[in-house]
């Protein structure tokens, strides 16, 4: 796309990370469109390029290091190169320092000043924004949305948990949540352009509390906004299951039955020393509550292994805690030590040496497909309602979702993206599923 006259010129948004950078990068599209900015297919083609960035582990900030030297190679000599997001924030002027072709560096709360940064970017000046701003939601902006038939929310800032792993608290600052009365106009807007299904966002969702509604309330208010069918929230965490929210999600028959609950570790004694706040009875016990409240949820669940002083007896105990829930699905990761976070202060004899976290990563992975697949083959012949999400990568397929969260493979044409059908599940890899749609169509699950 070539820029118009009347047009600022072009930028292209690349994204790392989590849900809330996904969102936070439709925020800034739209914030630079309203500008006057139009939207560019590659990073060779803009004249700005923003790298949206993750910093919760190593790896993740390695590969934007690695891009941004690839990008140099292929730019124009004219672009702008903008760094946005928690890895921005953690480095702020290292980033300057380190790669010259860079001239912003804004993090995850400074969004509001990108048109006139980059203003001065363009004449050349170099500049960094990474002050936390309570007050920020960014209200004003309309999102430029990537997916057509899901919408992101984000309903909470920042986060108030100080596990002793994490960077977040530091790259996103105190916890903060919208008011009620914004996420639920910003729902209507998203249902009355045809989007049926919402995603809240948060970094712990479940605590949300914009001083007068809890998340109990906003559970039942966005889900009974007229148009939208499916509710889900991301990521909760397992000390802010009250009753009444637990109630809220068995109650309102368009919160879906699929938990993303990070766990991190089945050991008491680990999860202490994460400071998570919770028991491996504790956890259990959460998950007992929500299953017996809602039947058929799925789970799905974080964990990392390797964390510092994690025994071998631990590990067992998250083996063992993963063979007990039965997971859908996990997200694994090996512990990464990351600058300032109270886990790079434990003694340095409790580092677990690469080779053994790899082992663990090794087995808890294995166990994790081979319980879901176990799972998986047992709902073969079971009929669902998917919505259709998009075009499948491999061959004619679309791509939809149950709505506990099992991706389905079927047949059809690209019309049918944003339709709801009932499928038969008629074959599993061992975590997606084939489907063929059936004619009849099925209730809503009984809440
Ligand atoms: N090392 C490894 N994994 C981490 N996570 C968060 N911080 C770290 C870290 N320092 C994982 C947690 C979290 C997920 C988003 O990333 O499991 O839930
Ligand atoms: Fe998202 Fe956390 Fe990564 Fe920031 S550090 S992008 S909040 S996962």
């Amino acid at each position: 796309m070539t820029a118009t006259p009347t047009t600022k010129g072009s930028v292209y948004v690349e994204t790392y990370g989590c849900q809330m950078n996904v969102s936070d990068s439709e925020l800034m599209l739209g914030r630079l469109a309203a500008d006057g900015y139009v939207e560019a297919p590659t990073p060779e083609e803009a004249d700005v390029i923003l790298l949206n960035t993750c910093a919760i582990r190593d790896h993740a900030e390695q590969r934007v290091l690695g891009r941004l030297g690839e990008l140099k190679g292929v730019m124009k000599s004219s672009a702008v190169v903008g760094v946005t997001g928690c890895m921005a924030q953690r480095l702020g002027p290292t980033l300057l320092e380190r790669a010259r072709h860079v001239s912003l560096v804004i993090g995850p709360d400074g969004y509001r000043a990108l048109p006139a940064l980059l203003e001065k970017a363009r004449t050349g000046e170099r500049a960094i924004e990474t002050s936390f701003d309570l007050e920020e939601h960014y209200e004003d902006f309309t999102p430029r949305r990537f997916d057509k038939v899901k919408a992101w929310i984000p309903v909470q800032r920042g986060c108030d948990y100080r596990c002793t792993y994490c960077i977040v608290p530091t790259t996103r600052g105190p916890e903060r949540s919208r008011r009620l009365a914004d996420v639920v106009r910003e729902v209507e807007g998203v249902a009355a352009e045809g989007m049926s299904e919402v995603v809240l966002l948060g970094q712990t969702v479940n605590s949300y509390y914009d001083g007068e509604a809890g998340f109990a309330d906003l559970l039942r208010a966005v889900g009974r906004v007229d148009g939208i069918r499916r509710v889900r929230f991301t990521s909760p965490h397992p000390n802010d299951f009250s009753d009444d929210v637990v109630r809220a999600m068995a109650e309102v028959d368009t919160v879906c039955e699929h938990v993303h609950l990070p766990m991190q570790s089945g050991s008491s004694r680990v999860l202490k020393r994460m400071l998570r706040r919770y028991t491996r009875e504790g956890y259990l016990d959460c998950v007992q509550r929500l299953r017996d409240s809602i039947p058929g949820l799925c789970l799905t669940t974080d964990i990392i292994v390797g964390f510092p002083g994690e025994s071998e007896d631990d590990f067992a105990e998250t083996m063992s805690a993963v063979e007990s829930v039965g997971f859908d699905d996990a997200f694994t990761f090996k512990f990464s030590p990351r600058e300032g976070t109270p886990a790079t202060r434990m003694p340095a004899s409790e580092t677990v040496p690469d080779e053994v976290a790899t082992d663990r990563l090794d087995r808890l992975i294995a166990l994790v497909r081979a319980k879901a697949r176990n799972r998986n083959l047992g709902l073969l012949g079971q009929r669902r309602e998917v919505l259709v999400e998009r075009a499948a990568r491999r061959g004619e397929l679309l791509q939809s979702r149950t709505r506990d969260f099992k991706t389905v493979l079927i047949p059809g044409p690209e019309s049918m993206i944003g339709r709801y059908l009932t499928v038969e599940l008629t074959g599993t890899t061992g975590s997606t599923f084939t489907g063929a749609p059936v004619n009849e169509r099925l209730p809503l699950p009984v809440a």
